[in-house]
């Protein structure tokens, strides 16, 4: 580990205090920059402020109904002293974790900000998860705040947010929430526990000092799915994780000072977090930052505001460009592309031919293609090409070579490195100033699930390949989660959300792959005995129970009811037979199979369908 190479990074930003070490502490618990202090909010806003940046445009904002509104630095700066001076007012003080619960607006990004501008802990929720998802995590982190707005829009719906957040904070830790009021339709305030956000910050000061935090205090937590069990709160430090992300975007985007930058990712993931909000506003970019699908009002839209901003640099998903490229290439035409320069892509393998469509469509075939393989744990990138790569340097679907001072392997079953060309467990042999600090409150489970299958490396659960000339090539997961549109989503999440079916005895859910989401999956259900249910009708019971248990996100491509389920002796699910009679191939070797029966039952279900 080269502690100078890190050094070096953190001293790009601005401390209070600088650290008295660079690494300390037993593995896997290792602390970057301690004795270090900073604030988040201060190297996004204050120090541009200071170095005359204040009336640059930090971010141009959009929504689906065409209204938009930019804010220069200085004014991102304004809103986030009122509201930190407001939150700070209501009692939220250091250490206290503060739920965001809010769509792609900017009072979303503000909120982060303040939230880390008072030395708090931000917790943001996708604002498509369910109440029950958003009440597991409030519980998981016994949160007293909560900010949130009446309502989100998507494809023309209103959606109202702030009944989905009473519902969750119900009977929680939730003392106040704070509501941004961005329409005139009707939502009910609670005198006791609600707030305006509106009316917090109007009597307000203008400036609140920044409170300075240790580096390893936590600047976030974010949640995210595993194998089995509830999600995660994945913790991230501040000037860890702020070094770290303010490198990696560097190296893969370089210097981004005159550019406008569009991450198409929403805050409640953490592409963006790192790389819409911490990264382009610590580099002092400028940002887009869109509210809505992107085919909605039309699939030009995208490549309209592309046009309208001269955006530079597009970072998004292989899903948004699969579904724009199968919606047609009309919607491209008399588009002024020219202004990209670089192009990136995030969340799941990018197959060769949409990366070459892209490369070529989008980007004119003068714009490199970043692929960035990195995860909610990781912080920031971990494998993409550096932005001094030459075209020529570029494999479509490979996102090349590690980082600088990242140590990759690929290890088979025993912990061997594989030759070149085989497939095996990709593993991070060294550490890196973004990791996460752990699980929210869980060490045995951080502990179980990334530093046990190797000895002395962190295992993230890819599947990898590296071929002759050193580059990596991801094959999927390597435990059981899904990958769908870029989201991970656990298997037994799902599971054990249709489970909570009354009629449901069991369940497993097999992956598919799919033409524009990548992956998606299946659900075998057994029901409980002398069940006469209609099946119609349990079918849109349990597609209804996930939608509550997780989110929209969590919908199956389709349901089958089946006699029982293939498990091995032991009684583990055999999902690799279930997928494999989904898509008619070899179901291998079922000699460890207890029940072989059930296969006859499942193959004509299956066929049954396609009839
Ligand atoms: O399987 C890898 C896949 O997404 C996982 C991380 O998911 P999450 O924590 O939700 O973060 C998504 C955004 C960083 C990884 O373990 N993944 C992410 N990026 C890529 C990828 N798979 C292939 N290529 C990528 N560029």
């Amino acid at each position: 580990m080269n502690n100078l190479f890190w050094e070096k990074q953190a001293e790009k930003l601005d401390w209070y205090k600088k650290w008295k070490s660079v690494i300390a502490g037993e593995r896997p618990y290792k602390r970057w920059f301690t004795g270090g202090k900073l604030n988040a909010s201060y190297q996004c806003l204050d120090r541009h402020i200071k170095n005359g940046l204040g009336q640059k445009i930090a971010i141009y904002w959009i929504n689906e109904l065409g209204e938009s509104q930019s804010f220069s630095y200085k004014q991102v700066y304004d809103e986030v002293n009122r509201l930190a001076f407001g939150l700070n007012n209501l009692g939220v003080k250091k250490g206290d974790v503060v739920v965001i619960y809010m769509p792609m607006i900017v009072q979303a990004i503000f909120s982060m900000l303040a939230v880390a501008r008072v030395g708090a802990i931000h917790n943001v929720v996708f604002s498509a998860f369910s109440y029950k998802s958003l009440k597991d995590r409030i519980i998981d982190t016994n949160a007293k705040f909560l900010i949130t707005a009446d309502y989100s829009l998507r494809r023309g719906k209103f959606i109202d947010l702030k009944f989905v957040a009473d519902l969750a904070s119900h009977e929680t830790s939730i003392q106040k929430v704070i509501v941004v009021k961005r329409t005139n339709l009707d939502i009910s305030l609670d005198p006791e526990k609600d707030i305006l956000y509106q009316d917090l910050i109007k009597n307000s000061k203008d400036y609140f000092e920044p409170v300075q935090v240790e580096s390893n205090d936590p600047l976030f937590v974010l949640y995210t799915s595993g194998t089995t069990g509830k999600p995660k709160g994945i913790v991230h430090s501040t000037g860890g994780y702020l070094t770290y992300v303010n490198y990696s975007y560097n190296a893969a985007f370089g210097d981004t000072k005159n550019s406008v930058y569009w991450c198409t990712a929403d805050v409640g993931w953490v592409t963006g977090h790192s790389y819409a909000v911490y990264a382009p506003l610590m580099n002092g970019a400028t940002s887009v930052i869109y509210e809505g699908a992107p085919d909605f009002p039309n699939p030009s839209i995208w490549w309209k505001l592309i046009e309208k901003y001269k955006v530079n640099i597009l970072y998004t998903s292989p899903t948004a460009i699969r579904m724009l490229r199968k919606l047609g290439e009309e919607w491209l035409e008399n588009i002024d592309l020219s202004s990209l320069k670089v192009l990136g892509s995030v969340g799941e393998i990018i197959n060769p031919d949409i990366w070459q469509w892209f490369f070529e469509r989008i980007g004119g075939s003068r714009c490199p293609i970043i692929d960035t393989w990195w995860q909610t744990e990781t912080g920031g990138f971990m494998i993409c090409p550096k932005i001094n790569y030459k075209l020529e340097d570029l494999k479509a679907g490979s996102p090349t070579f590690p980082l600088d001072e990242i140590e990759i392997d690929i290890l088979d079953e025993d912990g061997k490195s594989v030759p070149v060309g085989q497939k095996g467990y990709l593993v991070i042999k060294n550490f890196w100033p973004g990791l996460t600090l752990g699980i929210w409150g869980d060490n045995k489970r951080f502990e179980e699930t990334y530093w046990s299958k190797f000895k002395d490396a962190y295992y993230p659960g890819d599947y990898a390949i590296k071929d002759k000339d050193g580059y990596i090539w991801f094959l999927g997961r390597s435990d059981e989660t899904l990958n769908i549109a870029g989201h991970r989503i656990g298997t037994g999440e799902i599971e054990n959300a249709v489970v909570k079916n009354i009629n449901i005895a069991e369940t497993a859910v097999a992956a598919i792959p799919d033409k524009i989401k990548g992956q998606n999956f299946v659900l075998f259900v057994v029901l409980k005995q002398n069940n006469n249910l209609d099946n119609i009708i349990l079918e849109k019971e349990i597609i209804n129970t996930l939608k509550i248990e997780i989110g929209a996100l969590a919908k199956p491509a389709k349901i089958y009811f089946v006699e029982s389920l293939p498990k091995t002796r032991s009684g583990k699910i055999m999902r690799r037979v279930l997928s494999s009679l989904l898509q008619k191939s070899d179901v291998g070797d079922l000699t460890t199979l207890e029940n072989i029966s059930c296969i006859d039952n499942i193959r004509s279900v299956i066929a049954l369908d396609k009839i």
